[in-house]
């Protein structure tokens, strides 16, 4: 049986993740080390956790002794690191919880396998997962791709920027086998609503105003969470160790016409006449040092392994909203604070 250690396996992204590799790989024994922090959500996974090669552990990935424990008990040969402080907003409040998990912890891993891994380095597989925000900004025209310069703006992206280079610098000096991808903007079931989409979508709901930062003429390339989901199996599968590989939705909408179309699909979803929610839309201070516009060349990815998106936007966004509407207890439960009640009543019983 092949042990894989996910790293943040219980946020948004991750839970696609592991949910993907634990249906579709049986024989493979998926590991969740997670710390738990209010976007990390077990309920997430309610629904393959108790699958026999499933294994959640609570845990730090800044915590050296806790990280070493897993590599000597399991015989870990692949590590998908999704772990990470990821909101930008909060970098801008808050950075040191950024600089501590995104580069500290990222830091122990690599430096862990390294450990673990040393004179048997075959077959092993370290794929970190980034964000197109280590790019920059770009101006009207032109792509992200594998080799635009890094020129991260705010502290989340720099933090990010930051592990992406200690990854590198892990296979360049000592052959760790290292994956990396760079992904544009995630939206579907499970997002955090600190986040854009399901922020707008909870909002919606409630009929609370919609706040747009700025002139909402920021550019965002959008892309279904199963989506990436399926090019982290096919990057940690096939991938090159040592490459880069970016991924994307191609699939840019500024942030007001985002929000607009949102507001159509829920006043129809809702019953309600069509226009009432867009008067919810309310212009507020711009985000300190926002990043103008965000585009993905994933032309490697396609070309070389063969990955594309699957859904259009219009259908990802109905699956979506359908997704928070079914499930308005999930987004209640997090955005009430009732989850860390939840959490510790669901853990201290397994
Ligand atoms: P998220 O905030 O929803 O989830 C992060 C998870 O990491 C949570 O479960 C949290 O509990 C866990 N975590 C945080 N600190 C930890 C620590 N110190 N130890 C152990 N676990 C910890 O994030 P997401 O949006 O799912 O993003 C996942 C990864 O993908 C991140 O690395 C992010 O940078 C990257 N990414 C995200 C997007 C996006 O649009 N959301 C796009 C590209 C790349
Ligand atoms: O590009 C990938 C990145 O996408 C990931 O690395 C990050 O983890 C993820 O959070 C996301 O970052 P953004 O800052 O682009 O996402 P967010 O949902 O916070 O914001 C999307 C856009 O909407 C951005 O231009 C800011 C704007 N915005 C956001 C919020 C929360 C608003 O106008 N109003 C809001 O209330």
């Amino acid at each position: 049986m092949k042990t894989i250690l996910v790293t943040g396996g219980a946020g948004f992204i991750g839970s696609h993740v592991v949910r993907l590799f634990v249906k579709k790989y049986p024989d493979y024994r998926i590991i969740n080390l997670d710390v738990l922090t209010y976007a990390g959500n077990l309920e997430n996974l309610k629904d393959i956790d108790t699958l026999p090669n499933y294994t959640f552990v609570k845990g730090d990935i800044t915590d050296g002794d806790l990280v070493n424990k897993l590599f000597e008990t399991y015989p870990i040969e692949g590590v998908i690191h999704l772990a990470a402080e990821s909101h930008v907003d909060r970098s801008i409040t808050d950075p040191a919880a950024f600089i501590r998990t995104n580069i500290f912890g990222t830091f122990n891993l690599i430096h862990a396998a390294k450990e673990h891994w040393k004179g048997n380095m075959e077959g092993k597989r370290f794929y970190h997962i980034s964000t197109d925000e280590v790019y920059g900004s770009l101006g009207e025209t032109g792509l992200f791709t594998e080799t635009t310069p890094y020129d991260p703006k705010s502290p989340y992206s720099a933090s990010k920027a930051s592990s992406d280079h200690l990854v590198r610098a892990y296979f360049n000096t000592f052959h760790l086998p290292v994956l990396i991808s760079n992904c544009s903007n995630n939206y579907g079931p499970n997002q955090f609503p600190e986040k854009l989409i399901p922020l707008c979508i909870h909002n919606i709901q409630h009929g609370k105003s919609l706040p747009v930062y700025g002139k909402g003429e920021n550019i965002r390339d959008w892309l279904y969470v199963e989506d990436h989901a399926s090019a982290i199996d096919v990057i940690f599968h096939r991938g090159i160790i040592g490459e880069t590989y970016n991924i994307g939705g191609i699939n840019e909408w500024t942030n007001i016409d985002l929000i607009r179309a949102l507001c159509d699909v829920m006043d129809k979803k809702l019953g309600r006449a069509q226009g009432t929610s867009q008067q919810l839309i309310t212009f507020v201070k711009d985000r300190a040092g926002h990043d103008m516009r965000y585009a993905i060349d994933s032309s490697k990815i396609q070309h070389e392994l063969g990955w594309k998106p699957s859904l259009q936007f219009e259908e990802g966004l109905s699956k979506t909203v359908d997704w928070y509407l079914k499930n308005s207890d999930w987004l209640e439960n997090v955005s009430s604070g009732a989850y860390e009640k939840y959490y510790d009543k669901q853990y201290h019983q397994r």
